[in-house]
């Protein structure tokens, strides 16, 4: 058994880590400021220990084997417009939680677990068939092309051997987390991990969450808007995997050998899928015959495509993701049918996002 505290314990990710170490019997504690508004608190599982005090009151409240920092702000495309606001909560407060153990001199713990992601990956490294790999930009809706003969690139699976470049200050947050923890895990000789998440979904989302995963998004877009009306071609392809997968890719990573200061591994399912198809799955399956539309704009900051290579994981833990994105569609689809009134009557977030970042320039 464990001692785990679990940052951000009470948001998507966190409470798929909870359930998965509690049914474990590790003794799991909670602290969450509840920033997220979209987040239904009120059936937190875990020890809630929240309203602790100071960040070096919590890291001596019990001495945890593993400290699980999930906590972050999620908007990619808030975090291109409150870029402080991203920065210091997500940079900032990664500094003082470190720095919380190193005040306290008491102990570090036996492993520091980092939410980490794709996003620090940016649009990923691209393949010409005759001039070979790129890591290029792009700042529109078309797929990158190869910056010695224009031809277009395909777009490569990424490992976590690949280049970093971040698209969006959330991005650039995530990476800017796992470079200090690198370094703090280095100087300090601390077991530390970062889990470079995927495009993580939740199978019963709150339909006003933009947060959790495109599947909430499209099905807040059937319901509530006259057609479902999606960014660029709809050609964008995204890795998509199952909080329950995450949850359980963490547990593995706590019991598994570890002959190593820090690493950081890829979480996703090594598929990917258009969100045309995806649309195309969920409207067959809520309401057939609604038109779907692509605007042809682009948001800066938003990648084309991207799909995990996660065997480095697979190797060194036997850790499967199980959850298929067609049972995901399918099940999540059911429980849309299931809350019809909820999604029916839920604030179309996604407008008003759009709405700001057009203000912004930033579209
Ligand atoms: N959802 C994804 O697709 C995805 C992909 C890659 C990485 N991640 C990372 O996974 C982690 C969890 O994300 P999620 O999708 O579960 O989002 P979430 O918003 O549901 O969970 C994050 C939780 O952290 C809490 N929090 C934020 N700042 C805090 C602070 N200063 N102190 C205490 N609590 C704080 C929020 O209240 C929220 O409940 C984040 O670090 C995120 O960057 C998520
Ligand atoms: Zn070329």
């Amino acid at each position: 058994m464990k001692t785990v505290l679990v940052t951000g314990g009470g948001g998507l990710i966190g409470q798929a880590i909870v359930d998965r170490h509690l049914a474990a019997g590790d003794d799991v504690y909670v602290y969450d400021n509840r920033a997220n508004s979209f987040n239904d608190y009120s059936a937190l599982r875990g020890t809630d220990i929240s309203g602790i005090g100071s960040l070096e009151e919590l890291v001596t409240y019990r001495k945890f084997d593993i400290v699980s920092h999930q906590a972050a702000f999620v908007g990619v495309g808030e975090s291109q417009y409150n870029v402080l606001k991203y920065v210091d909560n997500n940079v900032t407060f990664t500094a003082k939680l470190l720095q919380a153990f190193v005040s306290n001199k008491g102990y570090m713990p036996e492993l520091f677990m980092l939410a980490g992601s794709m996003g620090p990956y940016g649009e990923g490294p691209y393949r010409c068939s005759q001039h070979g790999i790129f890591y290029p930009s792009r700042e529109g809706v078309a797929g990158p092309a190869c910056p010695v003969c224009a031809q277009p690139m395909m777009p490569q699976a990424i490992d976590e051997s690949c280049e970093l470049h971040p698209k969006s200050v959330y991005g650039f947050t995530k990476k800017a987390q796992e470079d200090l923890l690198r370094v703090f895990s280095q100087t300090y000789r601390m077991r530390a991990i970062s889990l470079r998440y995927f495009s993580v979904y939740g199978l019963n989302s709150n339909p006003n969450n933009p947060f959790t995963g495109v599947l909430s998004v499209i099905a807040n877009k059937i319901i509530n808007s006259p057609q479902v009306s999606m960014y660029e071609d709809g050609e964008q392809t995204r890795d998509l995997i199952c909080a329950d997968d995450v949850g359980a890719a963490h547990f593995a990573a706590t019991r598994m050998r570890q002959d190593f200061l820090f690493e950081a591994f890829n979480i996703g399912t090594e598929r990917s899928r258009s969100l045309r198809a995806i649309s195309d799955q969920m409207i067959a399956r809520l309401m057939p015959g609604k038109p779907l539309a692509f605007s042809g704009e682009y948001r800066f900051g938003d990648i084309k495509h991207s799909q995990a290579i996660c065997r480095k994981f697979r190797e060194m833990t036997g850790w499967e993701p199980k959850v298929t994105l067609d049972e995901a569609i399918e099940q999540y689809c059911r429980f849309v049918r299931e809350h019809w009134s909820r999604f029916s009557t839920a604030e179309d977030t996604s407008s008003m996002e759009h709405m700001r970042l057009k203000e912004k320039g930033l579209i």
